[in-house]
């Protein structure tokens, strides 16, 4: 039988290089499509390294119809993994158009190129962000939608035509996957999350902490209503998340079907569960200060995951000290020994 072949927007990201990991050791053939505008070209070299396979790579854009046209003309693509995207939640807020342009124009002229190609097998990137803040703070993939920031609404949006794409042609299978807190690394320390400057999330923030990049981590509210004050989150490792996205293409090519699925753990942790946690596991010191509410967060964001598994089987296996352990290794190994 030919190995099916998927084309990743946004391959050589976070998520991205994770899930092309998994597709080249479960046998698909993997064509990797990234600007480069928020990750390097070396992953492709650690991606290869870890899976032993090749991996092709074009350095292009999801909004230059020209270098989509050449990507399906050249390559006989089965499905599309949609990864390319903005992501920060506080510079979409400062430069609205931009975001706007890229994640849903960019979505658009892809969406375009699969169809006149005849490829309408999709899985997109969605996030628990298209969820409005309902006060419970567990959701559920018919929860209401209502984003409170740009980013989200773009996800929203994308979503939307997505939608209505499969509303006017049944021959599309959509995989709408919305990720709760993705956190953690390959177990190699090969690959991991790597943000420019200083970083938002928390994960990424504890780790420099703990090396000593900076100096401690700021606590956003210690009032919220929750046991120890500090918000909940719906942390999930990166190999959990790249396994749920094997699992959603294999069900949608299986059963003819499009999904939308929620993909976290369904157990939310504090941000001091997770400083303890990180100490506790790297033997390293995470000091920290709270300070303000940061403005546009919520008290409690949790996945009810139910339906990833009752539809497919998947679940999330690893935990908060795996999560810790993992990150912690790619936070040292990747910026001293590895050299491809
Ligand atoms: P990432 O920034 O590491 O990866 C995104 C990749 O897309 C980058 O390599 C970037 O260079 C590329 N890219 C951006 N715009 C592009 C364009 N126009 N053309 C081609 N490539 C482009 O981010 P990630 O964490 O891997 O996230 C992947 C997707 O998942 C994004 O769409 C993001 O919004 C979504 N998501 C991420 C999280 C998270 O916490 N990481 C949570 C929910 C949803
Ligand atoms: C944020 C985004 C969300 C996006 C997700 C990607 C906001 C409002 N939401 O989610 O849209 O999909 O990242 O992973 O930005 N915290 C601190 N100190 C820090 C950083 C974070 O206390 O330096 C706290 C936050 O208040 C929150 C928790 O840690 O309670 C997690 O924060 P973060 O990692 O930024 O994720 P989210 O806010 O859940």
């Amino acid at each position: 039988m030919t190995k099916k072949t998927i084309l990743i927007t946004g391959g050589t990201g976070y998520i991205g290089s994770h899930t092309a990991v998994q597709l080249l050791e479960a046998d698909y053939q993997v064509i990797m499509l990234d600007n480069l505008s928020n990750s390097k070209a070396d992953v492709v070299q650690r991606v290869e390294k870890i899976s032993g396979k090749k991996v092709s790579f074009i350095q292009g854009d999801i909004r230059d119809d020209q270098c989509l046209h050449q990507v399906f003309q050249n390559n006989p693509i089965d499905a599309v993994i949609h990864f390319a995207g903005l992501k920060a939640v506080g510079e979409g807020q400062s430069q609205p158009m931009r975001y706007y342009e890229n994640n849903v124009s960019g979505s658009l002229s892809l969406f375009q190129a699969m169809q006149s190609f005849g490829v309408k097998t999709l899985l997109f990137s969605s996030s628990a962000t298209v969820y409005g803040d309902d006060g419970v703070g567990k959701y559920h993939e018919q929860s209401a939608l209502s984003p409170s920031n740009v980013y989200g609404q773009t996800k929203y949006m994308v979503e939307q035509i997505l939608r209505d794409i499969q509303a006017s042609d049944a021959s599309w299978r959509v995989g709408i996957l919305r990720y709760f807190n993705p956190v953690g690394a390959h177990p190699s320390g090969y690959i991991g999350e790597d943000p420019n400057g200083i970083p938002n999330n928390l994960m990424p923030y504890i780790a420099k902490v703990a090396s000593g990049e900076l100096t401690h981590l700021n606590v956003f509210g210690n009032d919220y209503p929750t046991p120890d004050g500090t918000g909940l989150r719906d942390y999930i490792h990166i190999q959990d998340l790249a396994a749920g996205h094997l699992e959603s293409l294999r069900y949608m090519l299986e059963k003819n079907t499009s999904i939308t699925v929620n993909l976290g753990t369904g157990q939310p942790h504090s941000v001091l569960e997770l400083v303890h946690a990180f100490e506790q596991v790297t033997e390293q010191s995470v000091p920290y200060q709270i300070t303000q509410r940061r403005a546009g967060d919520v008290a409690i964001c949790y996945a009810d995951p139910s339906l990833a598994k009752t539809l497919m089987g998947w679940q999330a296996k690893y935990n908060i000290q795996q999560m810790c352990a993992d990150t912690w290794r790619w936070q040292t190994y990747s910026k001293t020994i590895l050299k491809i």
